[in-house]
């Protein structure tokens, strides 16, 4: 498949803690418009893994109908996004010799194949297999070695690896929803593939997607995929620390942290007070609004910590020179921007989606970026001989076994 047919549509699913969001794509000489946008609350999920299916299944079938309605048409398979702190990501290397001196789309498949044998544990299976570059006879730095010539060819690879239940609840969540699996994304990959420039890409970035539930890591360098990390918190942990700190139910938690909420305390006037509803029928206080900064500053601060402790452990941090980019809901809290700057040293903005057309508006949000991330993601690699032959022996491989299995219940 050299080339999109007009108009062929590409649906992104975002099943995440708080929401599901179901984008739908029509592709048009390699350019997306999203037609129709579907969001649901997310009931059955937590950190990112599906503890209900059920509850999933319902939350994604309304979502797809709202996308459906808006888009006029039938949503029969989609792009679905992972996350979770069962997912890890590693680099690993492989090399074999070239059988005829000209390297064939068989010796690229053998050395990525050789790269891919890394211990699993029993419950872990490969969830993508990104090349990272090619050496053919000790040269490096290529992306595509077919057609050269070479006795050696080697393969640098990142392998993304997650537990075998929760990727075969999420397909079979949308099997019963009567859907098929095009593919299982890594959410933040997805995200990247919505928000990041090419520049971004060439010079080394960060992504991180801090959604409800989880906070996404993908670094990117020249081009290539250089560590993908997931951390089991996000801002379900800060309405949490609200609510248990100003004693108000989670659903004000909610609401005062997206209307008060600041990640920096110093940069709230303290002389602004916010109505704080009470617990057990007590009548609600006044309190001032400096105390939500209080409250949210440390959380913030430990995860954004943790995450740069992450980047400077695995040794990527000297990569990011154009920084890190921030999407997921909590992207939205105000001045993140300014704390992770202090916390990363390092420029940061906050993505939104970017080059597609259509109803761009409401999917104009740094929440979204993870399902129009998955439609970008689909159109690429069902455009790319390298990347679809090397997913299909991932979890596309996968899902397609999956499909089979579970058929269509619903
Ligand atoms: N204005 C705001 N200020 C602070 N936080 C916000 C704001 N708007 C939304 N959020 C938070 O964003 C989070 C939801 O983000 P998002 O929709 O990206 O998560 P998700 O994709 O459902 O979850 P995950 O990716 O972790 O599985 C919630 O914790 C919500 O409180
Ligand atoms: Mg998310």
């Amino acid at each position: 498949m050299s080339h999109q047919e007009r108009g062929k549509l590409i649906i992104g699913l975002d099943i995440g803690t708080t929401k599901i969001c179901t984008v739908v794509g029509e592709v048009l000489d390699g350019q997306v418009d999203i037609i129709g946008v579907g969001s649901h609350p997310s009931v059955g999920m937590r950190k990112g893994v599906v503890v209900n299916i059920e509850s999933t299944v319902k939350s994604i079938e309304k979502a797809m109908h709202e996308a459906e309605m808006m888009a006029g048409c039938d949503i029969t398979s989609v792009y679905v996004g992972i996350a979770g702190s069962h997912v890890s990501g590693q680099n690993s290397h492989g090399v074999i010799a070239v059988k005829n001196r000209e390297i064939s789309r068989d010796d690229i498949d053998k050395v990525v194949e050789n790269a891919k044998a890394i211990p699993l544990g029993q419950d872990q299976s490969v969830i993508h297999v990104l090349p990272q570059q090619f050496h053919v006879d000790g040269r490096g730095g290529i992306q595509d070695p077919l057609g050269m010539t070479g006795v050696r060819l080697e393969a640098e690879v990142h392998i993304v690896t997650g537990s075998v239940t929760a990727v075969h609840n999420i397909i079979k969540c949308c099997n019963r929803a009567g859907l098929e699996v095009d593919d299982v994304v890594l959410e933040p990959i997805a995200s990247a593939e919505a928000v990041l420039t090419p520049e971004e890409m060439e010079l080394g970035v960060a992504l991180l997607d801090i959604g409800g539930g989880t906070t996404d890591l993908a670094v990117f360098s020249e081009n290539c995929i250089q560590r993908t990390f997931v951390l089991g918190i996000g801002g379900n942990n800060l309405t949490n620390d609200l609510s248990i700190g100003l004693r108000t139910p989670m659903k004000d938690a909610e609401r005062l942290k997206e209307k008060f909420g600041c990640a920096i305390a110093a940069m709230i006037n303290k002389d602004q007070a916010i109505e704080v509803p009470s617990v057990g029928g007590r009548k609600s206080r006044r309190l001032s609004q400096r105390v939500m900064g209080d409250i949210l500053e440390p959380r913030m601060e430990e995860m954004l910590t943790l995450v740069n402790h992450e980047l400077v452990s695995s040794g990527v941090k000297p990569l990011i020179t154009a920084g890190v980019v921030l999407t997921g809901g909590t992207a939205m809290l105000t001045n993140i921007v300014e704390l992770a700057e202090q916390i990363f040293d390092l420029p940061v903005r906050i993505g939104y989606p970017r080059k597609i057309g259509g109803v761009t508006d409401i999917v104009n949000t740094p929440q979204c970026a993870t399902g129009v991330g998955l439609v970008v993601y689909g159109m690429k690699s069902e455009s790319r001989s390298v990347s679809t032959v090397l997913e299909q022996k991932g979890i596309g491989g996968l899902a397609r076994k999956i499909k089979g299995l579970f058929g269509r219940i619903m």
